[in-house]
């Protein structure tokens, strides 16, 4: 049995990042995601240059039993995952009452049940080996409500408390839990979620500062990363106001516009 590093929402974004990275370090790969040409031509152009095996997985996380077929895929192909990056994610801008039924059903499939079935799956066999690495993309969001991106915050959120939970559950089991919470990305979960980038009013960090920042926080150990310095100033900077002025300058910075 292989092992590999299994990346949801590997086709693009802060995925891709991860994808990138984990193939310079030599790791075998499982990609999953919907665009099966994009993940394609990864795969194929990542195992011409780094040589390793690379599969594809077409999945959309959102429908019931996505999380159990990916996990099948795996053990089919005799792949062991011991590195499993929870990445694949959507976002919702506006106000909640407008937000279509679907809509919050396609955010509580992607960013919370898949990712809790894709964890319960792969790291049970983790903890048989004694060996693996969980890697939870969160949010900054996901530290307070965000007016305009409320749902998107709480199932950033979820993810937050789940990992935090997992990580002393894990503890002396081998396996290592990591999530990472950025501010501001650039990348298109903002124009696919009707959320005018240009109105945001912090600066826009990169994913390769979210991936190196993620490795230099697998490096020592910590359990919550904040890539950018002034994602750690604002999250000190928590300390000193009310929990509901928080909220409002979430609600300030992310900018979203009022519908
Ligand atoms: N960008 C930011 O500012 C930011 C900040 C904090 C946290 N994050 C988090 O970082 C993660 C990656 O976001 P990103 O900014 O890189 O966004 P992105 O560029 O829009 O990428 C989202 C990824 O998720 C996949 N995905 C979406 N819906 C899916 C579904 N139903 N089934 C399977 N895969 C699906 C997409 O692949 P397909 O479309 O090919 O399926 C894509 O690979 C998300 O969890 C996001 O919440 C982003």
């Amino acid at each position: 049995m292989s092992s590999f590093t299994l990346i949801t929402g590997a086709s693009m974004g802060i995925g891709e990042a991860f994808v990138r990275e984990f193939a310079v370090q030599g790791h075998n790969l499982v990609l999953v995601a919907r665009s099966v040409d994009k993940l394609q031509l990864l795969a194929e152009e990542l195992r011409r240059k780094r040589g390793i095996q690379v599969e594809v997985c077409v999945m959309d996380l959102s429908e019931n039993g996505a999380a159990e077929s990916v996990y099948a895929f795996c053990c089919k192909r005799n792949i062991h995952v011991d590195v499993l990056v929870n990445c694949a994610g959507v976002s919702c801008a506006g106000s909640f009452v407008h937000i279509d039924l679907e809509k919050i059903e396609e955010l509580v499939m992607v960013n919370m049940v898949a990712i809790a079935k894709l964890t319960r799956l792969f790291v049970a066999d983790m903890v048989v080996k004694k060996k693996g690495t969980l890697l939870n993309i969160a949010s900054l969001g996901g530290l307070q409500g965000v007016p305009g991106l409320g749902l998107y915050s709480a199932t950033k959120a979820f993810l937050i408390t789940l990992s935090e939970a997992l990580a002393v559950e894990l503890q002396g089991k081998g396996v290592d839990v990591v999530v990472v919470c950025p501010g501001f990305i650039a990348t298109t979960i903002f124009a696919n979620s009707g959320h005018n980038v240009n109105a945001i009013r912090l600066p826009l960090s990169t994913t390769d500062v979210v991936v190196k920042s993620t490795m230099k926080g697998l490096q020592k150990n910590k359990l919550r990363v904040f890539p950018t310095l002034l994602d750690r100033c604002l999250v000190f900077s928590q300390r000193f106001v009310s929990r509901k002025t928080a909220v409002r300058l979430a609600g300030f910075f992310a900018a979203v516009e009022k519908n």
